[in-house]
């Protein structure tokens, strides 16, 4: 990879997927990164210290920390942690507003927020509409702002094996095209903008790699290890959690708006095809599920 002669970047998440990603991006491209962590002792911030990281304690409801942490530096990349209730939309939304206003405090060049696919309009889905709100705080904030919008990752689509099959099941229905994106060209996408690399005239990408249905993703799966596959269409009342009814609702309305996959490819050519993706990871059938 090149070298490139950038200041430090700072990423939130490092020690989650899409920041690790990102951190491996930028080390691939030999930047220099400071970590913002909770806990510099955790194990897996040690192992970001280990390769050449740089550490800053920070608690996000402390904002010293948070604008100490985001001086001299060229970028800024962040994401907000996962939200499975109202309450953790709300400290999700807390999160997402204590970081913005601590760029502003620190005058960060530049701010990569990690946002979701959708977030341009109200979706009704709690976490996604969290987003929402922190993207429009950035816009308001007078911060030169990227918003990168990442679809479902392609590590969730987890077919199973089932009497010599392969058999994937999501609650949506089998005409569905699902976006999709792999975690690490989302970390790909996001260091080539923080670089500098490359850049969204509009100020936000959709991070979608493949658009494919069930039966499609099902056999790309099955074609990999040889064997038949199927799709198998769930009730969304398999869901036990509302603000996961709520996001498949928004994901079955998906194919009313087929992505450019061309966009993404034009910031980061090799972004991975659902198919490339599954050769990539050596993806390999999971045991064989017990009859009970
Ligand atoms: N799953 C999907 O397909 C998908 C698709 C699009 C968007 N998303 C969104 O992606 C986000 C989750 O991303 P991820 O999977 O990369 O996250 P993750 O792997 O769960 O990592 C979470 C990161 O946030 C940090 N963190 C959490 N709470 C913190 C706090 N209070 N203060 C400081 N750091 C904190 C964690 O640091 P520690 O080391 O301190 O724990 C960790 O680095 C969610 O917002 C989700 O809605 C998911």
């Amino acid at each position: 990879m090149s070298t490139q002669a950038t200041g430090t970047i700072a990423v939130f998440g490092a020690t989650g997927q899409q920041g690790g990603a990102v951190v491996d991006a930028l080390l691939d491209r030999n930047a220099t990164v400071r970590a913002l962590v909770r806990d510099p002792q955790s194990d897996r911030a040690r192992a970001l210290a280990d390769r050449g990281v740089e550490l800053a304690a920070v608690r996000t409801d402390d904002p010293t920390s948070l604008s100490t942490a985001l001086t001299a530096i060229t970028a800024f990349y962040f994401m907000t942690p996962e939200a499975n209730s109202l309450e953790e939309v709300e400290t999700e939304i807390r999160i997402g507003t204590a970081l913005v206003d601590a760029a502003v405090a620190a005058r960060v060049p530049h701010v990569v927020f990690n946002s979701v696919f959708g977030a341009d309009q109200e979706s009704g889905v709690p976490h996604h509409d969290s987003k929402r709100t922190i993207e429009e705080r950035l816009k308001r904030s007078g911060l030169r702002a990227t918003m990168v919008r990442p679809t479902p990752f392609m590590e969730v689509m987890a077919p199973r094996l089932e009497h010599g099959e392969i058999v994937l099941s999501l609650p949506l229905p089998e005409d569905v095209a699902v976006k999709m994106i792999s975690i690490r060209d989302i970390g790909r996408v996001a260091a080539a903008l923080l670089l500098g690399l490359a850049d969204a005239p509009s100020g936000a990408v959709e991070l979608v790699g493949d658009e494919l249905t069930g039966p499609q993703i099902a056999a790309a799966f099955g074609a990999h290890v040889r064997l038949p596959a199927r799709y198998q269409p769930l009730p969304l009342s398999v869901l036990s959690n509302d603000l996961d009814r709520a996001m498949f609702r928004q994901f079955a309305k998906m194919s009313e708006h087929p992505s450019d996959l061309a966009a993404v490819r034009a910031i980061e050519p090799a972004t991975l095809y659902l198919e490339e993706w599954i050769r990539s990871t050596a993806w390999t059938a999971p045991a064989q599920v017990a009859d009970s």
